[in-house]
């Protein structure tokens, strides 16, 4: 079953590649149309993920549309704390959000970490699916969120600015934290691996919500939880991206993973220094880029490329493309990757 165009798995082991593939988080999305319009036959976001075949569809497009090097699971992060007992809601215009959140010891002892493969029985036949009809054109890319991102929502029941609820759990019982934090991986490594069991040739950890934490608090709360995961998942590549995390890139570039994303915060130059030569990044340029006009979009892009170069790099946005974008700037920064020529003095 060998996989047509495998640039994307070839720049993630460190091979060379003929040239820079690329992808963008948040591809499947609004940003398309033909997402837009299958979203509404489904009726809404979460009956849309979880249909098989409707989850399918909206993971290829890009790859049709856009002409993306690698295909991202259609799904969300938050499957995981539902599938352990929380159910949560996503209503438009306003982000996801929980009924019940986990505050005291008895909410993380009702919390099953049995069920998870049973319960995510739809994330893994649309797995299925996609690879059918995906005929192995590009990879496929599997997903979770990390697990301090995944506390925070289990915590504090939605986004916020500053995770008051959650970073004052971290110095206020440390313990009930960890324990959480444990259960949240196990849950994590048992979901990847069914993932890759179905069909995923790599995977991603999402950290989004890294930046909130300073270094002493990331290192503690985050980072091991995160090595255990890379540990566990020894058959395909991962990528680890913690958004706003520059402050642990040096521990970063020690996990055993392959890949890092690289927020548009941080430059190239200082992740490559960080996380030392073996790793090979992903991103990272400014989802913002995208409003500026066709020249400024492929001169900015040209730039990103040059300065991470053309071996072990994976281009991207620095997360994801935002949903008022105009889908043919974004296709204009795809190609822009695909036909860059490097300066190879
Ligand atoms: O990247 C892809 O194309 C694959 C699909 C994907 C989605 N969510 C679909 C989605 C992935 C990889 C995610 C990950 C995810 N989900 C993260 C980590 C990445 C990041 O953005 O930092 C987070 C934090 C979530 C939680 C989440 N889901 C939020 C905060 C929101 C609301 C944001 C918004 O733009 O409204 C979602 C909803 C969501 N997940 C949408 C999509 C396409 C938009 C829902 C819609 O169709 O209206």
């Amino acid at each position: 079953m060998k996989i047509e165009n495998d640039l994307i798995l070839r720049a993630a082991r460190g091979e060379e590649t003929e040239r820079v593939p690329v992808w963008v988080m948040r591809q499947a999305g609004r940003v398309l149309s033909e997402y837009r319009a299958t979203r509404a036959q489904a009726g809404s976001f979460k009956s849309l993920l979880m249909n098989p075949q409707l989850a399918a569809e909206v993971t290829i497009q890009p790859v049709d549309i856009l002409g993306v090097d690698a295909a991202i699971l259609f799904s969300d992060i938050l499957v995981i704390p539902e599938a352990m007992g929380l159910p949560y809601r996503m209503d438009e215009g306003k982000g996801p959000s929980f009924e019940n959140t986990i505050q005291s010891q008895a909410d993380v002892d009702k919390l099953s970490t049995e069920q998870v493969l049973d319960n995510l029985k739809y994330v893994f036949d649309a797995i299925t699916t996609i690879k059918r009809d995906l005929h192995n054109r590009v990879p496929l890319i599997g997903f979770a969120g990390a697990p301090w991102t995944i506390f925070c929502y289990m915590v504090e029941g939605r986004g916020s600015k500053t995770f008051s609820i959650s970073r004052s759990m971290l110095s206020e019982n440390p313990e009930l934290a960890h324990r959480l934090l444990r259960k949240i991986t196990d849950a994590t490594i048992v979901y990847l691996k069914q993932q890759i069991a179905c069909g995923c040739n790599m995977v991603q950890l999402f950290d989004s919500w890294a930046g909130i934490l300073n270094k002493d608090t990331y290192n503690t709360f985050a980072l091991p939880y995160i090595e255990e995961i890379c540990q566990a998942i020894d058959t395909v590549p991962m990528t680890v991206f913690a958004k706003g995390a520059f402050f642990s890139m040096e521990e970063m570039g020690q996990l055993p993973c392959r890949t890092l994303g690289i927020d548009w915060h941080t430059s190239p130059e200082f992740a490559r220094r960080l996380a030392g030569p073996d790793k090979t990044l992903q991103g990272n340029l400014d989802p913002a880029v995208l409003y500026g006009s066709e020249e400024f979009v492929i001169s900015e892009t040209k730039r990103m490329l040059d300065r991470f170069g053309s071996h072990k790099y994976i281009a991207n946005l620095g997360h994801g493309v935002y949903p008022d974008i105009n889908h043919e700037k974004l296709k204009l920064f795809i190609q822009t990757v695909q036909a860059h020529q490097f300066n190879r003095s």
